[in-house]
């Protein structure tokens, strides 16, 4: 049993000031399972998670001398933080350094989507393509149209400036209001409601807790323009799925994009799969060899903070938006 412990192989591997301290390692192809990380956090003080990782309390009463956990994401919620905020457990995560990855993914799904590319791509692959035809996969509009953002976090500022560079209005939604940026990005404030009923794309940047689980469920999805997008970039947990399945077949929105979804990996055999309309990748917005390389010096530079006792570079604020 180590004092560091790594649930992944980094991208670019160990940099030289953590492989000097020999940290284990796992070097699964799939997540650490439960009761192997359970039984290697003994003696851990320092612990690099990944999104995939369940930070149970379980988990830290297995780590009686845990400091730091540094996780290889901006996102949390698959840790336990009050847990950790008991235990004095400091937190460590990647913002900034993805933001812009991040909100360029974003951008390329939304397009991808309005514009009908991947069932373009389908198309031609198949022998489908045909003579033209002045029907043929006849999408939305990304300029002029309405975005609205849910969560004006990190990520989504940074998806506003690119949509007001494609000529977009934009709404956004979320727990408080932005006077500064509603003025600097000429973005104007709605309730969720309103937003829904407004936009011709929502995109979803919000962090995932307890008041936005759900949060586009059934209602919200009804509430939707029927020629509507919806993005999701966050968390898959922020959408029901079964009610977006409906959605989407009973054309009560025209497309969705998503990053993320619930579970993470989404079966093959599942019907948002299957749906003509739904483009799905596999959790890959901040999956830039830049981004990616910085999310883990970021983690490592918070880990080993943690472990010397020092101030973490990127510490968990008390509530984080996503971004
Ligand atoms: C995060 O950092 O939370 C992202 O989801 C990883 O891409």
């Amino acid at each position: 049993m180590k004092q560091l412990v790594v649930t992944r192989q980094l991208p670019g591997g160990l940099p030289d000031e953590l492989a000097r301290r020999k940290p284990w390692v796992w070097d699964g192809d799939e997540p650490i399972p439960a009761s192997v990380l359970q039984k290697s956090v003994g003696r851990c003080v320092g612990l690099l998670t990944m999104l995939t990782d369940q930070i149970t309390a379980e988990v830290l009463e297995a780590a009686p001398k845990l400091k730091v956990i540094s996780q290889m994401a901006v996102g949390v919620d698959n840790i336990d933080v009050s847990a950790c905020e008991e235990r004095g457990i400091a937190i460590g995560h990647t913002p900034d350094v993805l933001t812009e990855t991040t909100a360029d993914s974003a951008f390329a799904l939304l397009a991808a989507a309005v514009r009908r590319i991947p069932e373009g791509m389908d198309q031609v692959r198949s022998g489908g393509w045909g003579t033209w035809r002045p029907d043929n996969l006849i999408g939305g509009d990304l300029h002029g149209s309405t975005l609205g953002i849910v969560g004006l976090g990190r990520i989504g500022r940074a998806l506003a400036a690119r949509a007001s560079g494609f000529g977009m209005k934009l709404l956004y939604t979320g727990p408080s209001r932005k006077p500064h940026y509603e003025a600097s990005l000429s973005i104007a404030y709605r309730s969720l409601q309103e937003l829904l009923e407004q936009a011709d794309h929502v995109v979803l940047t919000a962090s995932l807790n307890l008041s936005s689980e759900r949060l586009i469920d059934e209602a919200a999805l009804r509430s939707m323009r029927s020629d509507a997008t919806l993005v999701n970039v966050a968390r898959g947990g922020l959408v029901d799925h079964d009610a977006l399945v409906a959605a989407l077949s009973g054309g009560w929105i025209a497309r969705a994009a998503l990053d993320v979804t619930d579970p993470e990996p989404l079966p093959a055999s599942h019907p948002l799969v299957a749906l003509p309309n739904c483009l799905v990748v596999p959790h890959i917005g901040s999956a830039s060899v830049a981004t990616r390389t910085a999310m883990a010096a970021l983690a490592v530079e918070n880990l080993l903070a943690g472990v010397d006792g020092k101030k973490l570079p990127a510490a968990l604020p008390q509530s984080i938006p996503l971004g």
